[in-house]
């Protein structure tokens, strides 16, 4: 995992990025990281060799000019863009999930012979991995968190603060228990929940809060606990992007009241499809499990009082499939590591690229450690750059950088959502989001690697170190 360090101001889909992500990718080996660049290296080529082949020289060249040292007797490899080398042309390895032959000869073995058993320790591994009191695994991340929005016993009506700039998921059951979303702005360092403007929306209706740890970076939830408290609100975690990450060493999913993981392919911890849900209290637990699993509430204590719902529960169906546990244990052993990797190689690139006048990553305090979901967000200050967003990434992607103008579509514009009809108690249009606004504006979306590739890093800070020596020149092209 990676450190979170204080850089105030420092730091996929090819084209233009909209929201429409996630589950909804059908490719399940995160196509969007592929770099189509074909390699003209061959395979017998040696860092060393590269490196003698002009790329430190050049590297040295594009830094002296990035930072305004006087290039002036350096000759500035030119830019792809304008008919030079590409800088990039090393295949990253993209695969995702990474499952092994012993994942697949396991679930093999179960549908030789049916049961239930992985699902059970799936959940026991969880609660002792991540030190949670109770944990009930769903067949996705979407049901896990319907489920703790029952836990919750929320009156119909009540409002959750959500950020706009997240996902409908969570919010789609929310609708079917009665509940609206109150969307609320994001801080646009970090693409997480702003508490300063949750305050400001605050309604008499307003019951819970849903803070949604955005590609990976956790939510400050301390501050979210605190101003939760102050108005009785409830807090549940939606972690699906954020497996394995902490706050103050405590891991995310185990701040909130209630919170729900999802293990979709995508995901730091892949199942292909799954999810699970984690209370601190055991009526949450048990309230929340009678929602959708038919056979457990006669193995509570005597004393619940949600055993009497036995066969029948409420109604729904959210049991995981056997075969998805297998697989989530299996990544539950490799999240750690796994995590450990992919920051590695976001940090061999962050460290070198946020050098660069305007570009800055998403702040993440001293006290977190975050992981990486879908890719590797960055900022971008036009101004101090030089060069509009639009110039910079098309200039890289030339390089063979796998860079797309990163915006998100806002929740709450979606028809679902700003269709009364739809809703017993519609979500209010909130307005004005200037931070989500700012983020949109400025964000570049780089794609993370989920295998060690130092040489990849390498040639994509170099890249972008060549496109900011002619920053002068790009930026009033
Ligand atoms: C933030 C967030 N919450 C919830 C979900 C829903 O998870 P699932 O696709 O497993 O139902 C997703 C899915 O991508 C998500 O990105």
């Amino acid at each position: 995992m990676s450190k979170g360090r204080r850089r105030e101001g420092r730091g996929r889909h090819g084209a233009t990025f909209s929201g429409g992500c996630c589950s909804s990718c059908d490719n399940l080996e995160a196509k969007e990281y592929v770099n189509v660049s074909t390699s003209t290296r061959k395979p017998s080529d040696s860092r060393r060799d590269f490196l003698k082949k002009g790329g430190a020289v050049a590297a040295g060249l594009y830094v002296a000019g990035a930072m305004g040292l006087p290039a002036s007797a350096a000759k500035l490899e030119p830019l792809a863009i304008n008919g030079g080398k590409k800088t990039v042309t090393i295949k990253p390895d993209t695969r995702w999930p990474r499952f092994t032959e012993e994942d697949a000869a396991e679930v093999g073995r179960l549908i030789l012979k049916p049961n239930y058993a992985p699902i059970d320790k799936l959940e026991a591994a969880w609660k002792k991995h991540f030190g949670c009191p109770y944990a009930k695994a769903h067949f996705n991340g979407t049901s896990s968190l319907g489920a703790s929005l029952f836990a919750l016993d929320l009156p119909p009506g009540s409002e959750i603060l959500v950020a706009s700039y997240s996902t409908w998921f969570p919010l789609s059951p929310a609708r079917l228990l009665g509940l609206v979303p109150r969307f609320v702005d994001i801080d646009p360092k970090t693409f997480n929940i702003s508490v300063e403007d949750c305050k400001r929306r605050l309604t008499s209706k307003t019951r819970a809060i849903m803070p949604v740890h955005m590609w990976g970076l956790p939510c400050e939830m301390d501050h979210v606990n605190t101003f939760a408290k102050e108005h009785g609100l409830a807090v549940i975690e939606d972690a699906s992007h954020v497996h394995g990450a902490k706050i103050q060493g405590i891991p995310t999913g185990n701040w909130g009241r209630v919170a729900g993981f999802s293990f979709q392919a995508t995901k730091p911890l892949p199942a292909i499809e799954g999810g699970i849900a984690v209370f601190k209290n055991r009526l949450d637990y048990e309230r929340a499990t009678t929602f959708g699993h038919y056979k457990l509430p006669g193995t509570f204590p005597k004393d619940s009082p949600y055993r009497k719902y036995d066969k029948t529960a409420f109604g729904w169906k959210l049991r995981m499939h056997p075969a998805s546990a297998i697989l989530a244990m299996s990544q539950l052993k490799q999240l750690d590591e796994n995590n450990r990797i992919i920051n590695g190689q976001v940090r061999k690139v962050n460290d070198r690229i946020t050098q660069l006048p305007g570009l800055s990553e998403p702040v993440c305090r001293p006290d977190m450690d975050r992981v990486y979901y879908w890719g590797n967000p960055l900022f971008l200050d036009e101004k101090k750059a030089g060069m509009t967003r639009a110039q910079v990434v098309r200039a890289l992607k030339a390089e063979g950088v796998d860079a797309s103008v990163f915006e998100w579509t806002l929740v709450h514009t979606f028809p679902f959502f700003r269709e009364a009809k739809w809703w017993n108690h519609a979500p209010a249009d909130p307005g004005e989001l200037p931070g989500s606004k700012r983020a949109n504006a400025t964000a570049i979306l780089l794609p993370k690697w989920n295998a060690e590739q130092p040489e990849l890093c390498e040639q994509y800070a170099q890249a972008f170190e060549k496109v900011w020596a002619h920053r002068d020149k790009l930026g009033k092209a």
